[in-house]
Order: C-alpha cells, then structure tokens, then sequence
C-alpha cells in the first residue's frame, strides 16, 4: 500500500520544440518522480486525446496549460488523502476520473504523464530499478532488438519520400550493446553514401538522414550497401531493415495510395511490398496500408504475414478491444505499443497480454515528439517483448533510451534479441 502527497505539472519542450508535459508524483514517504510526455505527428484517429490549449496567441495553440492544470488540480486532488494497492489501482482511477472513452477532458497527456511519473516513483520507493518493478506480461524480461530510424520521411522531414521510417535492426547482433554499435556504425557508414552522392546529410525528426530521395527502393539500395560497407552481413542473420510507410499519410481522398507521384490501389501496394520483400532483406512492415483500409490489411497479411512481421500502429493505437477485434479479422500479427496512445501504463500493459496470447509481436516505440525520458526502455525489458523503435542512434532525446538500454544489460546480463 502507498499513498501520494502529490502531483504536479510543467509545461516543458520537447524535441520539436513543442510545449509538453513533465508531470512530478510526489509519495507521501517522500520519494519524488518525473516522466516526459511523448508526442506524435501521424496519429491514428483513435487514440486516446492530447489535450492541447488551442490558444493561438501561444506555441500556435499548442500550448499544454490546460493539461498542466489539470494534473496540478484535479488529478493531485484525487489521488491524494487515501492508500492506493497498485499502479493499475490509480490508473483505474485516473480513468474512471476522466470519464471519457478517449480520455478527452482531463488529456491522455494528463494521464499518461500522471502514470509513468507514478510508476517511477513506486520504483524508487521501493529501491527497484523501473524494469523489475514494472509489472510483467507473463514473459521473462530480456534486452529487446532496437530498430534504428535512420532515414527520415513522410511528416518527419521536408523531403519528398513518402515512406515515414527507414529502420535498421541488427537482428543477428551477439548482445544490446553490440546491437548499438551496429546501429551506429551502419548510420555512419550511410551518412558517408548519402555525403559521397551529393545528398544532404541534415536530420528529420527522429534523427535519421533526410536526403531529397523519393523512391523507395533507392533509400533501400543506400541502406544495404551502408551495411556492407560497415561490415555487417544485409539480412535476418546480420542487420536487416524495417519499414514504418505511415500509409495513412499519403493516402488519398480516392483511397489509393500515392508513391513518389503515383497511384497504388490496395493491391498495388501489397504488390509493391511483396518485390520490395523479394529484393531487400525487409524483415517488418508496420502500417503498410492505411488504419480505415482493413479488407486492405487482411489481404496484406494473408499475402506476407508467414514471410515477415506485420505491424499495426494507426490501425491498433496500443488499444486492447481495437487490437483484440483486429485479431479476430486476421489483420496484422504484430502490434506497436506507445504509451500515449491509450493513455495509461495498465492499459499499455494490457495491450501487451493481449497480444502475446494471441501470438503476435509487440514493439515499444517512442514518438517523433519526445524528451529525454527513458522510460519505454525499462517498458520493453520488462515485458521481454524483443522489439523496440527509438528513432535514429542519434540525437540525445533519442540516444538517451538505447543508452538506457546498454546500462539495464550491464546491470543485468538478461539475453538479447527478438523471442
Ligand atoms: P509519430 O510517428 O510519433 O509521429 O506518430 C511514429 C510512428 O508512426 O510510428
Ligand atoms: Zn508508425
């Protein structure tokens, strides 16, 4: 049992420079915690809602005043004066408080700021590290498989590809720590390609290179070879590529999909990603179509499901009944999990459970908007999903998880790689 003195809010930056929230949980025996809120920029339209001010005289109404007080009173008030059992306790609570189904009125910013801070601080009281106290999803914890970003596209950067990530995972690596060096070796090795090619070499929002290339298989060309060239083996065995295409992007009114300034139907794009499996050592494709295309997303999977990992973001937002009902439609076989997206570490959790009984794979993911909390770290640890996305091996908000990661394997030993 516990209780909490307080909890309270900032309105902070985050690496977009956008206004955020670093919410403070205050136990009444004295120990004190903080998460940073992440944020996203290609949202599905059913996760949970980010309150914002709208007040355009601040931050383009972007501002997170309204959030921040709302922690600092409504949410303190509640969750003070009285003994709570578990984190899935005040989570319950905090949802019941907001009343909504999307966490619309207090802001699943709020709440999810409120959660994680709490967490944290149920960690420190207890003298546990955030991994081992984190309650589990039925799997042992082991170090997952980072999936470095490292070119940039979509709404992630001003170039005109329309594919959102370009991820490598270094599947084959012996240990995290040699997944890192892997991850940051292939990024060198590519800045170097993309350098020589007369391309830039700036960054888009999550830290990969944002070169003015707009076809796909061009990026996937560079990206083998900058593995080869840093000494590592293109493939499942080595380093092998994920995608995140964010389809709902670059979807049209009509419902096709536009490439590089063409039309793709459904099939086309299934089409599309079946050549794209057969030339390049792709091992994961997350929303390869978009979430309002689900006859779409059941062929797909019939299509590719037994030959690589199938993953729903838009199409799942880290909900248990939306991936349950998915599930159930053969669509996908794999989910990614941000926190945000649903509003509380229980029910993140829970999106978890759901997925592992029913076997489809989980990966942890930050958002394009983030800060340097490290917190999704310890969440994939110690669900031992295998699987996690932190954008490029670059940029400190970014660097800041997979160096999490490295002490968490130093501390522990724990094995690494996908289950
Ligand atoms: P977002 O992008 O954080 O901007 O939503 C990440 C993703 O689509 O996976
Ligand atoms: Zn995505």
């Amino acid at each position: 049992m516990f209780e909490i003195a307080s909890v309270s809010a900032l309105e902070i930056l985050d690496s977009r420079s956008r206004p955020t929230l670093q919410v403070t949980v205050t136990l009444a025996d004295g120990t004190t915690a903080d998460a940073g809120v992440p944020s996203g920029a290609s949202t599905g339209t059913r996760e949970a809602v980010e309150l914002r001010d709208g007040d355009t005289d601040r931050y383009g109404g972007l501002g997170v005043r309204t959030a921040r007080d709302h922690v600092d009173g409504e949410i303190s008030a509640a969750l003070q004066g009285r003994s709570w059992s578990s984190l899935a306790d005040v989570d319950e609570a905090l949802r019941a408080l907001d009343g909504t189904p999307a966490k619309a009125r207090l802001g699943a910013n709020s709440i999810i700021g409120t959660s994680m801070a709490l967490a944290r601080a149920l960690a420190v009281s207890a003298r546990t590290p955030l991994y081992a106290s984190l309650p589990g999803v039925g799997r042992s914890p082991r170090l997952p498989v980072p999936c470095f970003n490292v070119l940039n596209g979509g709404v992630h950067a001003p170039n005109p590809l329309d594919f959102q990530e370009f991820m490598i995972s270094p599947l084959g690596a012996p240990s995290l720590a040699e997944a890192v060096r892997a991850g940051a070796e292939v990024y060198a090795a590519l800045r170097r390609r993309l350098a020589d090619g007369g391309h830039t070499t700036g960054l888009g929002d999550e830290g990969g290179f944002a070169p003015d290339l707009a076809e796909p298989t061009d990026v996937l060309r560079l990206i083998v070879d900058a593995i080869t060239d840093a000494g590592y083996t293109p493939g499942t065995d080595g380093v092998a590529i994920a995608l995140d295409p964010a389809s709902s992007e670059f979807q049209q009114a009509d419902g096709t999909y536009s490439v590089n300034g063409r039309p793709y139907s459904s099939d086309d794009m299934i089409a599309l990603y079946t050549q794209l499996v057969d030339d390049f050592p792709v091992w994961s494709i997350e929303d390869g179509l978009s979430e309002s295309d689900r006859a779409g997303w059941q062929r797909l999977t019939a299509a590719l499901g037994e030959r690589i990992q199938l993953v729903g973001d838009d199409i799942f937002c880290t909900n248990p009944a939306i991936i349950r009902e998915a599930i159930g439609d053969g669509i996908g076989n794999a989910a990614l999990i941000k926190v945000n997206q649903i509003g509380t570490v229980t029910e993140t959790l829970a999106a978890m459970r759901v997925c592992h009984e029913a076997g489809y794979a989980q990966m942890v993911s930050h958002r394009s908007g983030e800060t340097p909390d490290t917190f999704i770290a310890d969440l994939a640890v110690a669900t031992g999903c295998g699987q996690i996305k932190t954008g490029a091996p670059a940029r400190g908000e970014r660097v800041a998880k997979y160096n999490r990661l490295i002490r968490i394997e130093a501390e522990t030993g724990l094995p690494y790689g996908l289950r």
